[in-house]
């Protein structure tokens, strides 16, 4: 059986189970058109259905297209160093961002982190919000219009809307929500509450783009959304971006095989990939060229796929070639080593050149967001 919550995603995880369970839906061939449409294209990770599933989205489209607009809310919960996997939602919120022209509000959970993590202490905690905000920035998100925070920094702004959001919130619902047990820590309890707040910053409706992991939060967002004077959050799911290993599960920072870290230097990616990339390819070179190889459970194709390799017409070749068994398991591996180094050079010397006053602090969104408090 698969298991998927906010801080553990195990086993064979069904994605359409997952739409039905959490009462999401399927992007449809409407919304695709609709956003095709406003956007002038898709971006590759919608075209693809690695973003599959919304609520609300259409309102969102409706609110965009009414001129009422609306805003982006995301965010990252700093336990450690962040790997390929924790930049998925960003990156398609850069794309959102660039193409509506709207708000972004970035949370960095170290509350959760460190109340949820028996290891970490605070001063992890510490350094790794500093080290991942400067990561988020390097996504290229506009400065103008994006306010990344440390929920433990912001709280003092937000704590009056923070408690009228706590109030709603009943423990017999954080319990069948969350499976908080008679051990789960207080503070944990209350943490809903702050990573629900942000959904509240402004009175349009708020788009959410995150893994399918993060839905819960959003389920009892909508339930106390209208008795607070606000709008329900809309939300955009992604699927998980997997662990080398295989397709099934999720990149895990607790596994650091199954990672490609933004600090991976060329050799360790090369070494990974080689390593340990799944692979759909036949036992030996004969039975291969004779067979060919599987793209649907190769880790490096789905990698291309999901994100690495862009151009349709490319990645049709790669996928012909391949299942021909003209290409071989290791040519297809070095494709993807080639992308993905050229991808995190590009990140770090984008992340090099980051002010991150700009984004926290003196930005125009951000020096605003400190001068308001917070009330329903
Ligand atoms: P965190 O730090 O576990 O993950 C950050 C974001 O990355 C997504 N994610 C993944 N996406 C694709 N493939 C993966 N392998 C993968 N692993 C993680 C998560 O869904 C998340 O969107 N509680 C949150 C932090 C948070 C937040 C938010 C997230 C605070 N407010 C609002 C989304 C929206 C957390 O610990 O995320």
């Amino acid at each position: 059986m698969a298991k998927v919550t906010p801080w553990e995603v195990e086993g064979n995880i069904d994605y359409g189970k997952l739409i039905e369970e959490f009462g999401t839906k399927k992007i449809d061939a409407s919304l695709h058109h609709k956003i095709a449409e406003i956007a002038g294209e898709e971006h590759v990770m919608l075209r693809r259905d690695f973003f599959y599933s919304h609520r609300d989205l259409g309102l969102v489209l409706k609110d965009y297209e009414a001129g009422k607009g609306f805003f982006l809310y995301t965010g990252r919960g700093p336990s450690g160093d962040m790997h390929l996997g924790h930049l998925i939602p960003l990156i398609f919120t850069k794309w959102l961002q660039e193409k509506f022209k709207v708000n972004l509000y970035i949370s960095l959970s170290d509350d959760e982190k460190f109340l949820h993590k028996r290891n970490l202490s605070w001063d992890d905690v510490d350094k790794y919000s500093a080290r991942n905000a400067l990561d988020i920035a390097a996504v290229g998100f506009d400065p103008e219009r994006t306010f990344i925070f440390r929920n433990s920094e912001y709280a003092k702004n937000a704590y009056p809307l923070l408690m009228q959001v706590a109030k709603k919130i009943t423990f017999s619902t954080a319990k069948a929500v969350f499976g908080f047990t008679n051990e789960t820590n207080v503070g944990m309890m209350n943490y809903p509450s702050y990573q629900i707040v942000p959904s509240f910053f402004e009175k349009k409706r708020c788009l959410i783009p995150c893994a399918i992991d993060q839905d819960p939060y959003w389920r009892i967002q909508r339930d106390i959304a209208g008795p607070l004077g606000f709008e329900k959050a809309a939300a955009v799911h992604s699927k998980f971006f997997p662990p080398l290993q295989g397709i099934e599960g999720k990149m895990s920072a607790s596994n650091t095989e199954s990672a490609i870290w933004l600090d991976d230097s060329e050799k360790v990616v090369r070494k990974k990939i080689m390593k340990y990339a799944f692979s759909g390819g036949r036992e030996t070179v004969e039975e291969h060229r004779e067979k060919g190889g599987d793209v649907s459970v190769d880790v490096s194709f789905q990698w291309l796929k999901m994100l690495f390799e862009q151009d349709d017409k490319h990645l049709k070749d790669i996928e012909s070639e391949y299942s021909s068994g003209r290409m071989l398991s290791g040519e297809l591996k070095q494709l993807l080593v080639d992308k993905v180094n050229a991808f995190l050079e590009g990140h770090r010397a984008r992340r090099d050149k980051i002010n991150i006053d700009e984004f926290m602090y003196s930005g125009k969104l951000s020096k605003k967001m400190w001068e308001t408090t917070h009330k329903a």
